[in-house]
């Protein structure tokens, strides 16, 4: 399926394992990857908004990869949505442009799956957390897959990595 993977991660240089799934997302044949921080540093409000809208013109999948800092979006992430996102293109009367794809988180966590539990300390699973991206989704009609969590990943061994890799290339792939 032809993907679009829009990746973020506000410090590249310490990044480990989004940088790994980066890295393996990239050499999938159907897969083109934009990296939010690479093409524009931390500027948030400097999107060639003509590329990045027409990046989805051939995508069936979007994946939005990156970690979960203060159980959130990284800010740039936030800023592309704000601005790339626009009325008349993704909602809106005229707003179609990604009505019926499909759209999929792939995040990492440095908490335990227990953390992201009812019971555990923040009480909410990751898919609760993750709710501003499913109703982004929903609002501009397109189906919302079931994310993709890589947890408890720091001080991950490099092969616990490689199976990080191995799972987001089989996900990709199918
Ligand atoms: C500023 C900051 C905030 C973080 N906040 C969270 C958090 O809210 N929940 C969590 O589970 N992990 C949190 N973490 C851990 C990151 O999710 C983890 O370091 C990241 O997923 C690892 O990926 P990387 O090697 O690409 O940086 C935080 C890390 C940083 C640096």
């Amino acid at each position: 399926m032809k993907t679009l993977v829009i990746t973020s991660h506000p410090y590249p240089d310490q990044s480990r394992v989004i940088k790994a799934l980066q890295d393996a997302a990239v050499t999938l044949p159907e897969v083109t990857l934009r990296n939010l921080e690479s093409l524009y540093g931390q500027n948030l409000g400097g999107f060639d908004l003509a590329a990045e809208q027409k990046a989805y013109e051939a995508a069936e999948r979007i994946v939005f990869l990156f970690p979960i800092h203060w159980f959130n979006l990284t800010p740039m992430l936030k800023a592309y949505l704000n601005e790339v996102w626009t009325y008349g293109w993704a909602f809106g009367p005229q707003g179609q442009a990604l009505q019926g794809k499909s759209m999929q988180v792939v995040v990492s966590t440095g908490a335990t799956a227990h953390t992201f539990s009812h019971q555990g300390l923040v009480q909410s699973t990751i898919e609760e957390v993750l709710t501003p991206m499913k109703a982004t989704a929903l609002y501009v009609g397109m189906n919302y897959l079931p994310p993709l969590v890589f947890h408890e990943v720091v001080g991950a061994s490099p092969q616990q990595v490689e199976g990080f890799q191995q799972q987001l290339t089989e996900m990709l792939v199918a």
